[in-house]
């Protein structure tokens, strides 16, 4: 009788390889055949023991534990590890000069209320600086785009979206604008400012572990949308921000930084109620035509 062959490793590959080899859905065939092939890689390559796959399995445990309607840890998970990041802009097929995807965050709730031009997001008594922003939504070509529709949300100055915090009114910061027939649009809010990604949860663990800040640039989010372009969802940066070249889920792109700069302008600031000076950013969104998405992700409050 031939004598038994000792496993190795690489014979469980194949073995797992083999066992989902036959999903009938190729696109499920695919990515679990390139999975397998990259865990077993990565756990070859790093000597995994038996002891940290249960560590790994604890921490994901942790991470289903904490989750709920209105914190998304796995969410928080992919995107501290490029993860995010990596799909969006890999699936960007953008020419250069159009408004570039970054992360939609799990912050994002549908159905913020609709404003018209000039009214303000900012509906708490103690938001911060107010901010007017203004701009051009354009094809790639340079025509406007009329009536191309924003939805619009951001934290106040303590940091957190209004969903997170009982003290701010509902929809606080958050709103939807269409433009005008010349693709313009103008809508009052508060400058952002950076705010720290929630670290009670293992993503906090993951940071300390990599010895990281958990701490985002100031931005606004903005989705912007219209018949027959192609939706973007994205952020745009204060330029000058002091966490601008280290954001905790690298959401920062070089054409999503903006100036927000204040300005002496009385008679608007009287005309809108505001104080003056203000803070005010321009930036205009470009579109590429193709298809109008909604996001199936919406958080609650
Ligand atoms: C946000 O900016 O809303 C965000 C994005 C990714 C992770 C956490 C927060
Ligand atoms: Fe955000």
């Amino acid at each position: 009788m031939a004598e038994a062959r000792k496993t190795t490793p690489d014979m469980i590959t194949q073995i797992v390889l083999d066992a989902y080899k036959d999903a009938p859905d190729p696109r499920i065939n695919e990515i679990l055949r390139e999975l397998i092939k990259a865990l077993h890689g990565f756990a070859k390559a790093v000597q995994l023991k038996p002891d940290e796959v249960i560590s790994a399995a604890q921490f994901l445990t942790r991470a289903g534990q904490i989750s709920s309607e209105k914190r998304h840890e796995f969410i928080l998970l992919s995107d501290v590890l490029g993860l995010t990041m990596l799909a969006e802009t890999m699936n960007d097929d953008l020419p250069e000069g159009a408004f570039e995807p970054s992360v939609l965050g799990p912050f994002y709730r549908e159905d913020a209320p609709m404003i018209e031009h000039f009214d303000n997001i900012s509906r708490g008594d103690n938001d911060g600086l107010p901010a007017l922003v203004v701009g051009q939504v354009r094809s790639i070509d340079g025509s406007p785009i009329p009536r191309a529709h924003l939805d619009i949300w951001q934290t106040n100055n303590n940091g957190l979206y209004e969903n997170m915090d009982d003290s701010q009114p509902d929809f606080n910061l958050r709103g939807q604008l269409s433009a005008d027939e010349d693709g313009r649009f103008a809508f009052w809010t508060v400058k952002p400012e950076a705010y720290p990604i929630p670290t009670d949860g293992p993503v906090g663990d993951l940071l300390e572990a990599g010895q990281r800040h958990n701490m985002r640039p100031a931005h606004i989010h903005f989705i912007v949308s219209a018949e027959g372009f192609k939706t973007i969802v994205s952020e745009v940066f204060v330029r000058d921000d002091q966490y601008i070249s280290g954001d905790a889920v690298f959401g920062v792109k070089d054409s999503l930084l903006a100036d927000f700069v204040q300005v002496d302008e009385p008679e608007i600031a009287a005309k809108y109620d505001m104080v003056n000076p203000f803070w005010r950013l321009n930036y205009d969104f470009v579109l590429v035509e193709g298809e109008r998405a909604k996001h199936d992700f919406s958080t609650t409050r």
